[in-house]
């Protein structure tokens, strides 16, 4: 009988490349378990008909066969430590569609593992170090790579910026040290780690009323997943842990006032709440970046006011 191949989402981006042959076999979906070979192993790609499926079909991700998932590891192994070398030596602009392949590359890695590991955390690093640096120059950068998330899932999108404006918000807070940046950084990317996992469980497993539950919990279980890895230090995990408590003490799992809650989780809850604000999502339009700050502004005490009054004097809002 043949063996039924399983398939593994790539990054479409990484092999947008001219002229370069197709390292293995690609598919495309066509339904939950057909799969069409598109191209075969060193035939050239059409560089234009990908960017068309990403483009105008909306296809963000090609195939490949379990066999070549070592080889496409490699391929994402390297543009890594070309990222890293970029970083050091690039300006912004010509490290950023890189970096938009890096973010690719890392959203697929955990939308195709349903979970994270040890080199995803690395990954996730690598990304960080690169927007601490790129800000550190030009700021506008940063921005349009914020409009190329826009074809992830929520979650995802999400996640990614929030990293970001958590480094923008540590900024406005004076916060200069750049290891402490990316730790709040990579905080930031790290949040929501939990609900990331639950949405590969959630079809079978969690009812709306376990939902509500499983929302209040995902503080303490995101951090409990980075527990798991030695490599990710103890001030991300008390990020992650206290990113939903609040300074008048409303806030969540613990209800912990302000001088208890950790300063950078102060930082990375104002980026939360102000990039869940101004993202669109289903049902609501999304507001603008004034109109955010206005009502992070009107409970007293559920943001660090200190902060935030910075953060909205960076963005050039008077208040
Ligand atoms: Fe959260
Ligand atoms: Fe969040």
């Amino acid at each position: 009988m043949e063996r039924i191949p399983q398939f593994y989402p790539i990054s479409l981006k990484l092999l947008l490349e001219k002229e370069k042959p197709c390292p293995f076999d690609l598919y495309v979906q066509r339904s939950e378990d057909k799969f069409t070979k598109i191209y075969n192993k060193d035939d050239i790609l059409d560089v234009e008909r990908f960017q068309n499926y990403y483009d105008n079909k909306k296809v963000f991700s090609v195939y490949i066969i379990q066999e070549a998932y070592e080889q496409y590891k490699t391929i994402v192994d390297q543009a890594f430590i070309h990222l890293k070398i970029m970083t050091e030596n690039s300006k912004p602009q010509e490290i950023m569609p890189h970096l938009e392949k890096i973010v690719d590359c890392l959203v697929l890695d955990i939308v195709g593992q349903g979970n994270i590991e040890d080199k995803v955390v690395y990954k996730a690093g690598s990304f960080v170090k690169t927007c601490v640096s790129i800000l550190a120059q030009d700021s506008n950068q940063l921005a349009k790579l914020i409009r190329s998330f826009n074809n992830y899932d929520y979650c995802f999108k999400h996640s990614l910026i929030v990293s970001i404006m958590s480094i923008v918000v540590a900024k406005a807070a004076k916060v200069k040290n750049t290891k402490v940046l990316e730790i709040i950084a990579l905080g930031g990317f790290l949040h929501d780690i939990a609900l990331i996992t639950d949405e590969f469980e959630k079809e079978n497993t969690l009812k709306p009323q376990k939902m509500s539950d499983s929302i209040r919990e995902h503080p303490t279980r995101s951090a409990e997943i980075l527990m798991g890895f030695p490599d990710i230090p103890s001030e991300v995990i008390q990020i992650v842990a206290q990113h939903h408590e609040m300074p008048n003490g409303s806030g969540y799992p613990k209800g912990l006032y302000l001088n208890a809650i950790y300063y950078p989780a102060r930082i990375v809850a104002i980026a939360d709440r102000f990039s869940f604000l101004i993202t669109p999502r289903e049902n609501h339009n999304p507001m603008k970046g004034f109109e955010a700050i206005v009502e992070m502004m009107q409970v007293k005490g559920a943001y660090d006011s200190q902060i935030l009054v910075e953060f909205a004097r960076l963005l050039n809002f008077k208040v």
